[in-house]
């Protein structure tokens, strides 16, 4: 190879090989541990790779408050952030996923590229305890919709379908994120939110925890507890965070994958080599 050849070639090599930073943020009742297996084949598959996580809210810490955790892991994000300029991409796991949903919309000059949420209950959940009886999944809103009932992570994101105006006075993550309530500070989260190029949304109906599995996708309950799909859904209608926008400028990628139960979707070699691998540019 003659000397400009060679140049070139080094250039092209040390400008396409310079995959972006990942930083993976757990879900509830996870730790950072819960990324070694990604972590281990994005180091095989795209070697050199740097891959961070979130020090926080480990185990049992993941039941306080949404925004806490937020607040907590903000600066931690941030710095990987400043150490990056040319941006970094987020793997959030379970309710991760709306840990990051808090991130992206709170920290106004963001350079995360692309957000992977991965099982994330997007849209909220109504129910999702195994062996947890009806009764009590039909009463449980006495307890989350209050101010007390705000104080710890089911709360935040509880979205009982037959009383949504408890929903809306109470909810102090979910409903504002989504400006299911009056949100004084939706502008400023939409614009946020917006700054990620991507948003690549997995799941699937062998879940089993989150529930309805579609949350996952946006998707979410009606009044008669028939799951209606993300585009029914007022905060898509009315673009009330960026969902429409990114969805019609072709920036939101869906994976419906069946066989995955909730534990395996960051466990399973297939799911990350097949899917996740494929956004870590
Ligand atoms: C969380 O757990 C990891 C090990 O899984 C540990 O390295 C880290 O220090 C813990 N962080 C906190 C805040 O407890
Ligand atoms: C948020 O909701 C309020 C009240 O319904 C509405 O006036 C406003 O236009 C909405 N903003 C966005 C960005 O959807």
């Amino acid at each position: 190879m003659g000397k400009t050849r060679m140049f070139w070639f080094l250039f092209f090599v040390g400008f396409c090989a310079a995959y972006k930073p990942v930083v993976f943020i757990h879900g509830f009742n996870g730790t950072p541990e819960d990324g070694n297996l990604i972590k281990d084949i994005i180091q095989k598959m795209h070697p050199g790779t740097l891959y961070y996580t979130a020090n926080a809210f480990n185990r049992t810490d993941t039941v306080k408050p949404l925004w806490e955790e937020v607040a907590i892991v903000k600066p931690q994000l941030v710095k990987y952030m400043e150490a990056h300029p040319d941006g970094i991409h987020l793997i959030c796991y379970s309710q991760g996923g709306l840990v990051c949903r808090g991130l992206l919309s709170t920290i106004p000059d963001h350079n995360v590229d692309t957000l992977i949420a991965v099982s994330s209950p997007m849209a909220g959940i109504y129910g999702g305890f195994k062996g947890l009886p009806e009764c009590i999944r039909r009463n449980l809103y006495r307890l989350l919709y209050s101010k007390m009932g705000q104080r710890n992570f089911l709360g935040n994101y509880w979205k009982d379908p037959h009383h949504l105006e408890l929903y809306e006075k109470f909810s102090d993550f979910l409903a504002p994120l989504n400006n299911d309530s009056i949100s004084p500070h939706i502008t400023e989260f939409k614009h946020n939110f917006l700054r990620i190029k991507r948003m690549v949304l997995i799941g699937g109906p062998n879940d089993g925890l989150i529930r309805p599995w579609q949350s996952s996708l946006f998707g979410f309950y009606d009044e008669n507890e028939i799951v209606q799909d993300m585009k029914k859904q007022q905060y898509f209608i009315k673009d009330s965070f960026g969902l429409r926008t990114m969805y019609e400028q072709n920036r939101l990628f869906m994976y419906n994958i069946k066989g995955i139960v909730h534990k395996q979707w960051v466990r399973n070699p297939d799911v990350i080599k097949g899917v996740f691998m494929k956004w870590l540019n």
